[in-house]
């Protein structure tokens, strides 16, 4: 079985999470993309859904999704989302999409974080894909000095810029053993908009498609 069959069987698990007539929060990347799909087909049972990046608004749109504010919608029953790396405390790499920064804040405001994913997502070990940390553009320099002193790498994401219209520095070479002692340091370095490590709020349950069933960890 391909890893896309694998989210596509995460991505429809989820769906058991939704409860009629609420809001949902909807993650992005191509994990979530799968996830939209299937919500289409229940569209009518939920009054809409608040959007963590311009694509995933994109694609609600074009499903007839209501888009909602996230002022207006208020604390969010349930939030769906994918990640680039997951541990067994449900602790994330997240943002190799570049949509890291509205993804922490509709998680935050979420009660329920649903992380859905195929099974090579799974890590013992944080860090082998490269962390990204989205930056204020005139702090770039500082801050990329500042993750070489902790003895990370960072690489300007070329040609690109957050929905923000921030910059994303990924930073390889990091084995994270403490990630929430690593998210709160780095959240701290000046210039800093979002670090791409979910474990000071971590999913609450991880749905993983494998070739033979969805793993559901919590
Ligand atoms: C988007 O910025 C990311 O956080 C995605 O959630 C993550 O990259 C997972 O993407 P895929 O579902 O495409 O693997």
């Amino acid at each position: 079985m391909s890893n896309d069959e694998m989210k596509k069987r995460a991505a429809a698990a989820a769906l058991d999470y939704v409860e009629d007539d609420t809001i949902i929060g909807i993650g992005t990347g191509s994990t979530v993309n799968y996830f939209i799909d299937a919500l289409a087909r229940i569209k009518h049972r939920i009054e809409g859904a608040v959007s963590s990046s311009e694509a995933t608004t994109q694609r609600l749109k074009a499903c007839k999704i209501p888009v909602l504010d996230l002022n207006a919608a208020g604390p969010l029953p349930l939030y769906v989302d994918g990640a680039d790396e997951v541990n067994c405390h449900l602790h994330m790499i997240k943002g190799g999409g570049g949509a890291l920064t509205r993804e922490k804040i509709v998680a935050a405001a979420s009660d329920l974080f649903v992380c859905i994913a195929d099974c090579s997502k799974q890590v013992d070990v944080l860090g082998t894909f490269p962390l990204p940390v989205e930056v204020i553009p005139m702090a770039r320099s500082y801050v990329g000095r500042e993750l070489l002193k902790r003895g990370g790498q960072p690489v300007l994401r070329e040609n690109f810029s957050t929905d923000n219209g921030h910059l994303i520095l990924d930073v390889y070479n990091l084995a994270i053993v403490d990630p929430p002692k690593l998210e709160t340091e780095l959240n701290n370095i000046a210039g800093v908009v979002t670090v791409g490590l979910f474990a000071l709020r971590p999913a609450d349950v991880l749905l993983l498609g494998t070739a033979d069933e969805v793993r559901v960890l919590k």
